[in-house]
């Protein structure tokens, strides 16, 4: 298996630059995730990656050396896109051998390895059937089995399962997971889903506007953003923003004024935010809590949401809209609630740059 590295990479399209350089290494046999908003540059990183673009500056290295000039061929890269691309006239088995076939392989050998990929993604029954005869997970697999068969050095996938249904997207999710395992093989993946991300990465590359906000395995990313925007990026229901004035601050704890004019006390430090600053106070719906917490908010709900094991309450607290997550399966009427607790532990403070205290303070020390 292959590592690979990026060198301070740059792409413009025009006068555009939509690539502003990116440094990136990646370990031999990693699952790394890009995510991102529309438009941030994930498909075209993948696309230099590949060799299907060149950068306008900077290198592409793998295993220590540069392939800058190297065709995807000669890279020795396999890509699944969103959309599947078969051979609409060729059966599973001639898809599957096709890329070996143009390579020129032997007969023999492609017929053993269209097996082994075909014994892997369980497509074994299908290998007769045409394209049009298969549903969008089985087309999804065999395009996926096209590059197994070529032992490529690195997969690059590009939101290959968007075009699915939410159970077929579990189901291949599963599979991807299964193939990343059995193959131990370096894979890049790009995704708008946020579960995907999560699940599979083993280090989750959050970009913006042709720059890497934030990298590192997906729990790290979670539980320490360095900003709001990856904050807000990762987990579902998205994190809850606090607009907050700090009123005071020392090394464990900090005072804090609310939207509606009342004051809470946190334990924990605003690290080098001065008094006076506007914060956001940072709460994920599940760290909110209808009894309990190191400190509490008010709260005015507008929608309760019953989901089964959980509900979300939805509403306000001042002006600020809030989600919280709320598991006490009939317990309290959640209508009477006028405070959520905060699992402070969670918590996190953002500066008038939307900086995470506890990030600046590193940098800062
Ligand atoms: N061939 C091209 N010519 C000019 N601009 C391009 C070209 N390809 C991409 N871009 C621009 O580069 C930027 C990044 O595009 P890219 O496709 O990499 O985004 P993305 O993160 O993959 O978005 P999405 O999530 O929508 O797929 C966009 O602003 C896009 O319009
Ligand atoms: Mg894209």
């Amino acid at each position: 298996m292959t590592a690979l590295s990026l060198r301070g990479i740059r792409k413009s399209f025009g006068a555009v630059e939509v690539i502003k350089g990116i440094d990136l290494d990646i370990d031999s046999g990693e699952f790394v995730v890009f995510v991102g908003p529309s438009g941030c540059g994930k498909s075209t990183l993948l696309r230099i990656i590949s060799g299907l673009e060149q950068a306008t500056s900077g290198d592409t290295v793998f295993d220590e050396e540069v392939v800058n000039d190297h065709t995807p061929f000669e890279r020795g890269v396999a890509m699944v896109f969103q959309s599947y691309a078969l051979y609409p006239h060729m059966t599973v088995a001639e898809n599957l051998g096709f890329p070996l076939k143009l390579a020129k392989a032997d007969p023999q050998e492609i017929a053993a390895k269209v097996k082994a990929a075909a014994d892997i993604l369980q497509l074994g029954p299908l290998l007769d059937r045409k394209p049009d005869q298969l549903s969008g997970g089985q087309k999804q697999r065999v395009a996926m089995g096209r590059t197994i068969v070529r032992s490529p050095r690195i997969f690059l996938f590009d939101e290959p399962l968007s075009n699915l249904d939410a159970d077929l997207r579990i189901e291949m999710r599963l599979e991807i997971e299964k193939l990343h395992k059995r193959l131990d093989a370096t894979m890049i993946y790009v995704t708008h889903d946020q579960v995907e991300a999560m699940t599979l990465a083993d280090r989750i590359v959050v970009l913006r506007d042709g720059s890497v906000e934030q990298m590192g395995p997906p729990l790290d990313l979670y539980e320490n953003p360095v900003n709001t925007f990856v904050a807000s990026f990762l987990g579902s229901p998205r994190i809850n923003f606090l607009n907050v004035e700090l009123l005071d601050s020392d090394a464990s704890s900090c005072k804090l004024l609310l939207a509606d004019g009342s004051h809470v006390t946190a334990p924990f430090s605003a690290g080098t935010a001065s008094v006076g600053e506007k914060m956001k106070l940072g709460v994920r719906p599940e760290d909110l809590s209808a009894s309990g917490g190191d400190f509490s908010i008010p709260f005015r709900m507008e929608i309760h949401e019953r989901l089964g094991p959980t509900s979300y309450l939805y509403g306000r607290s001042g002006a600020d809209s809030i989600v919280a997550e709320y598991r006490e399966r009939g317990a309290v009427t959640p209508a009477t609630l006028t405070t959520l607790g905060v699992n402070s532990a969670h918590a996190h403070l953002f500066d008038a740059n939307g900086l995470s205290v506890r990030n600046r303070q590193e940098r800062v020390s």
